[in-house]
């Protein structure tokens, strides 16, 4: 589905380069849910603006769906974003103007195929979300976990090969973030939808098959959920809470300075 191989990507200021992907190694599989979760500045959104072609990266080859994101014109690249990816954002960016329904559609309105079918299709998703009703209000008359739920609605509509999602439960206290990482859940299982989502918030995490553990721009870690044990999402969460001490504490782990790393013994996978 996702598959990521050696993504460097460096910003520049005047005639400086600071370096913020390393090399990112990373595959998501198909109707898989996935989490990366790493301090503030170690890259996360960086990464997901590079999957989503909203930045140009420097090394490293990225492909979606069997398609190589690199190089392609800019008509190309707004068709994949546009009808390859769905987008969710931490602060909703739904349109005031428009009702929930209406919002859910404006992919389709992009493509102008806001059809009969294409209403159809988004009153099926505010429902699978438990949204129905409000279909008809306008954003500033309803709740942010609803408002989010909408915008996974509206990220789905298009059918996209992988939903990628910044910060989904940011703003939301922990009742609403369930209902969205449940909308994640739903999606999963009655359309297939395969969620690539960043998040501080190792709640929203617990749920999800594997954690990616970003530090300095380089996979420090990287846990599954063990399914096959029936592990309970508490269980995961307390694992995962373990492993992002270790990475806070973990000293030895440096991008920059491989060669010291390998001396001390460092535990960078
Ligand atoms: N457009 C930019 N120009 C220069 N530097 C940038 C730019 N965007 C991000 N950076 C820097 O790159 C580093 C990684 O930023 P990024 O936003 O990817 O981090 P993050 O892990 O998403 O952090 P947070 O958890 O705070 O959202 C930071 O040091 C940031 O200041
Ligand atoms: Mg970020």
């Amino acid at each position: 589905m996702l598959c990521i191989k050696n993504l460097q990507k460096s910003y520049h200021t005047g005639n400086k380069s600071y370096p913020v992907l390393k090399g990112i190694d990373l595959t998501v599989a198909n109707e898989e849910f996935v989490a990366v979760m790493g301090p503030s500045g170690s890259g996360k959104s960086t990464l997901l603006n590079c999957i989503s072609c909203y930045i140009p990266f420097d090394e490293g080859i990225i492909t979606l769906g069997g398609q190589e994101l690199k190089g392609l014109k800019a008509d190309d690249m707004a068709e994949i974003r546009n009808e390859k990816l769905g987008f969710v954002f931490q602060d909703f960016m739904l349109l005031d103007g428009l009702t929930i329904k209406e919002n859910v559609l404006v992919p389709r309105i992009i493509q102008g195929k806001a059809d009969a079918k294409a209403r159809k299709d988004a009153e099926e998703l505010l429902s699978l979300f438990g949204i129905a009703s409000i279909g008809d209000k306008y954003p500033a008359d309803v709740s942010g976990g609803e408002k989010q739920r909408a915008a996974v609605a509206r990220s789905l509509i298009n059918h996209p090969l992988l939903v990628l999602a910044d910060e989904p439960t940011g703003n939301l206290d922990s009742k609403s973030s369930r209902a969205v990482i449940q909308a994640f859940e739903d999606a999963r299982q009655n359309l297939g939808a395969t969620v690539f989502m960043v998040t501080h918030d190792s709640f929203a995490a617990s749920f999800c098959d594997r954690v990616i553990l970003l530090k300095d721009g380089m996979i420090y870690d990287m846990l599954e959920s063990d399914h096959k044990n029936q592990e309970r999402p508490a269980a995961f969460q307390n694992r995962l809470l373990d492993a992002i001490r270790r990475m806070s504490s973990d000293e030895t782990f440096s991008a920059e300075k491989p060669a010291e790393k390998s001396r001390k013994g460092g535990n960078a996978r």
